[in-house]
């Protein structure tokens, strides 16, 4: 599962950059690699996931993160997304939300295959969440 350990930021862009290696994208030929990095310095790889009904394609960051939460990681620090995009390819909204509900607040390095384009907090990109807070 693990991709890497203590890596500075192009060392996680560059376990996303592997991951991305895996996606099965028959259906888009769009390719994307996460690489999710935990409080304790270990970087869990992802990669999208097509299928033939479409609807059930899973992306990178979620499969980074169920991953990891799957093997007991609880605590999250960064994520590096990259796909081959001269604009760099940002979490859809669903991933935006479950990155906010299980990470919190991470830094998020979005890459294409040159190299860091963006460096964001997840804040900046779902600015107003709806979580847990909300149901108590
Ligand atoms: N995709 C990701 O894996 N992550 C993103 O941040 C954006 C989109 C995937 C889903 C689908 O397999 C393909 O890219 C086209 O949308």
């Amino acid at each position: 599962m693990l991709a890497g350990r203590g890596l500075d930021e192009e060392g996680l862009v560059a376990a996303a950059v592997d991951a991305r290696t895996h996606a099965r994208a028959a259906f888009s030929d769009f390719k994307v690699g996460a690489a999710l990095e935990t409080s304790g310095g270990e970087v869990v790889g992802g990669c999208n996931v097509e299928n033939a009904t479409y609807g059930l394609t899973v992306c990178a960051e979620r499969v980074a993160l169920w991953k990891a939460l799957s093997e007991g990681r609880d605590v999250f620090t960064r994520i590096a997304v990259v796909a081959d995009t001269d604009d760099p390819t940002p979490p859809c909204g669903a991933c935006r939300q479950l990155l906010w509900e299980y990470c919190g607040d991470i830094e998020v390095l979005l890459a294409n295959l040159s190299g860091i384009k963006r460096r964001l907090r997840l804040s900046e990109l779902l600015p107003l969440p709806f979580d847990a807070r909300l149901l108590e």
